[in-house]
């Protein structure tokens, strides 16, 4: 790839490195800046990152590009974001893989018991509980896009019913889709399990509320791996307490990381992990960074451009 012109790989509070390698190793000749660098402004062609505070693209004015390390670009909008600089997310199969584990392992330890079972190992307890049979646990997913898709994929062969939920109620196969409003409330009416795995957008913040959870059946398992922001923790927290909902696996927070006194650590129905279910690889981000830029200075539409009003 052409030299004079670089990536700034602005990747805070993360370790920036990893990144900054994987696009050495694919583009040798290219120039690759970290904060640390002191990158020339001019030279700045691409900037790959997590997340942007207003006023961070103002010194750059070459910039042609906005990379995100990830599938979720909510934080890569600054208001000065300008319209003539695209934006692209990484799409991963890789990284829908690792969803899907996730949300099948939290999924499965809930439906077959595993909770109580290791508190009867405490006690050396030989107790043996009927099993769930999975077509009594129906599995709703708030997003069928590459994440979701894969989400559906791993439950459909255990024999759980899947529906799902999406904006234009585009068909997914083996997937009962709803959409709209409407669509949304029957959804989350027949969802034993729900799975959110929906971009945070304006429509989406905050979706996840006291109104919209108690709409689930009681004793319902939500698990949240699209971003914090979309479930109303304190909301969630009540419906935990009073018995409506059974469980929650959360891997995202509305505020990350959490206070080590926030709730979400310490109570008994809660999975808490650090934002780990997936991340897209070094060297994937880094490819499909290059390719972007490549398709950017040729003038070519751009893979994974993400549509900036509907924000992802
Ligand atoms: C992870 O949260 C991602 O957006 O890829």
């Amino acid at each position: 790839m052409a030299t004079g012109m670089g990536v700034l790989a602005l990747l805070s509070p993360l370790p920036v490195a990893p990144y900054a390698d994987a696009l050495r190793r694919a583009a040798p000749g290219l120039d690759v800046w970290t904060r640390e660098d002191d990158a020339p402004p001019e030279r700045v062609e691409a900037i790959l990152a997590w997340r942007l505070q207003p006023g961070q693209l103002a010194r750059y004015p070459k910039l042609r590009l906005v990379c995100s390390i990830g599938a979720g670009v909510d934080k890569l909008m600054p208001s000065d974001l300008p319209a003539s600089v695209p934006l692209t997310r990484v799409v991963d199969a890789n990284q829908g893989c690792e969803i899907a584990q996730y949300v099948l392992a939290c999924v499965l330890g809930f439906t077959r018991d595993l909770g109580r079972y290791a508190q009867q190992q405490a006690a050396a307890q030989w107790l043996r509980h009927p099993v769930r049979a999975a077509a009594q646990c129906r599995v709703g997913i708030l997003g069928l896009g590459a994440v979701g898709q894969a989400v559906a994929r791993a439950f459909l062969p255990l024999g759980y019913p899947v529906a799902g939920w999406n904006r234009r109620g585009e068909p997914v196969p083996g997937v009962e889709v709803f959409s709209g409003d409407a669509g949304l409330a029957a959804l989350l009416a027949r969802s034993d399990v729900l799975v959110c795995t929906l971009p945070l957008t304006p429509a989406t913040r905050g979706l996840l509320n006291r109104t919209r959870l108690s709409q689930l059946p009681r004793g319902a398992f939500v698990v949240s791996v699209g971003r914090g922001e979309q479930v109303v923790e304190a909301d969630l927290h009540a419906l935990l307490d009073d018995g409506q909902l059974a469980g929650a696996a959360l891997d995202v927070f509305e505020r990350e990381p959490p206070e080590a006194s926030n709730w979400v650590w310490h109570h008994p129905k809660v999975i808490a992990t650090p934002h780990i279910a997936a991340q897209a690889s070094f060297d994937t981000v880094a490819a499909q960074c290059l390719d972007a830029l490549r398709c950017a200075r040729d003038g070519l539409p751009l893979p994974h451009a993400v549509d900036r009003a509907a924000g992802y």
